[in-house]
């Protein structure tokens, strides 16, 4: 994500300068120029020719950089040529100097003439990190736009145990990485409203025993998060999960495939592209004991009956302009089982993935799906991330609703 990015990296003098070098080092390797910026006590814990080295590009310290000569460090050029400046680590000192508008060295004057997205990795002990008015100065430098990559919790240069760290040089990648994704100017489904089912259902046998399956929702909140990205409107009813999505999607938190059934009837009318990625028990007890049922001599019989088929269900009511598109995970059969559900729950794209493929489906990151059409339009894919998974769903959905 950060391929030919432009990032201004201010390290100012706090023990975790010295991590600097791992943070040029991460940045290059993702494809970004780095260009350095080093408060004077910054220079006292890690050299600025460590920093120039892995950057490959001469470290700036004064406004003078050669008084032989008259060429300085125009602070303003510095501003403008970043596409980020993240200042990592930053002291309670640089980000009050920041939060009060002083601009006394190199780096604080290029942030106050910086127009680019600037980003502060505290890093302190944690009284200066707790005491109010480095608090107070975070608040401001938060309310003026820019972002605060949270200090993290451990042991400390002074030997104390807390909050206070600098985020780890990779953590800083990642949140960067991040934020540039979710700002790809890209709207292709703007104004649309997506609806998402993820995660599993459980179906209540007694107070504290239900049955399940494996699913994390990992493949659904990727969508969903993909689709907000994209510029849609999105909701997703989500059955039992660890896992958050982005909070500016709309979760409607559900547990049984009864309120899964609900929370995706109430929603379908008004939206246009609807993924049912959830899965939904098929079978759920026909009674759930109102107290804990207690063991006895011999077998337990559970009796079981069908759940509402919500997909099949909410596609009868499918208008023209709507999509519907729905999952398959497939142990044998696979191609005829998916284009079976595909025509019998009466859907525009099934996405089948099946067990037999190592790294797909359930607990796995990854995925390898087929996608088949309305029309028997087969494409397989790769094993992916389910992010890039994700991504491949959008466009195959992208060009049916184009
Ligand atoms: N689905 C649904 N309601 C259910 C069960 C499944 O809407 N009660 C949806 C799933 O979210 C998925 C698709 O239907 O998008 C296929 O689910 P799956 O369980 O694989 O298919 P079934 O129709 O239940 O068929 P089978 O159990 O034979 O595999």
């Amino acid at each position: 994500m950060l391929q030919h990015k432009k990032i201004l990296l201010g390290v100012t003098g706090s023990i975790a300068a010295y991590k600097a070098a791992l943070l040029v080092r991460l940045f290059v390797k993702a494809g970004a120029e780095v260009k350095v910026i080093m408060t004077d006590d910054a220079q006292d814990f890690i050299t600025p020719l460590t920093l120039a080295t892995l950057s490959k590009h001469p470290v700036q310290s004064n406004f003078v950089a050669d008084y032989a000569s008259g060429v300085w460090s125009n602070h303003v050029d510095l501003g403008l040529w970043a596409d980020y400046f993240i200042i990592a680590p930053a002291t309670g000192n640089t980000i009050a100097k920041m939060a009060h508008g002083q601009s006394d060295n190199l780096l604080t004057a290029t942030y106050l003439s910086a127009r680019c997205p600037v980003f502060v990795a505290p890093a302190m002990d944690l009284d200066m990190w707790a005491h109010p008015s480095t608090q107070a100065n975070i608040a401001t430098l938060t309310s003026y736009g820019n972002t605060i990559i949270d200090v993290e919790e451990g042991e400390l240069a002074s030997g104390l145990e807390g909050k206070g760290r600098m985020a780890e040089p990779e953590h800083i990648v990642a949140f960067l990485s991040n934020f540039e994704k979710k700002n790809i100017k890209s709207a292709r489904f703007a104004g649309k409203k997506v609806l998402i089912s993820a995660g599993p259902t459980r179906e209540a046998i007694d107070p504290v025993r239900f049955i399940s399956n494996h699913s994390t929702g990992r493949m659904g909140i990727e969508l969903a998060e993909a689709f907000l990205q994209q510029g849609a409107q999105v909701t997703l009813v989500k059955g039992p999960t660890t896992l958050t999505a982005d909070s500016a999607i709309q979760e409607v938190n559900v547990s049984s495939a009864q309120d899964m059934f609900e929370a995706v009837s109430s929603h379908f009318p008004t939206s246009d592209i609807t993924i049912m990625a959830a899965a939904v028990g098929d079978y759920t007890p026909v009674e759930t004991s109102a107290t804990k049922i207690k063991k006895k001599d011999g077998n337990l019989t559970i009796e079981l009956e069908r759940t509402k088929d919500i997909l099949k269900t909410i596609s009868a009511s499918k208008k023209g302009h709507q999509l519907l598109v729905g999952f398959a995970l497939e142990t044998n059969n696979e191609l005829e089982n998916a284009q079976r559900k595909l025509a019998s729950k009466n859907l525009d794209l099934i996405v089948l993935n099946s067990l037999n493929d190592k790294g797909a489906g359930f607990k796995h990151n990854t995925n390898k799906v087929t996608l088949i059409d309305k029309h028997n339009n087969i494409t397989n894919f790769e094993l992916k991330s389910k992010e890039e998974v994700a991504y491949d769903i959008l466009d195959a959905i992208h060009e049916m609703v184009d």
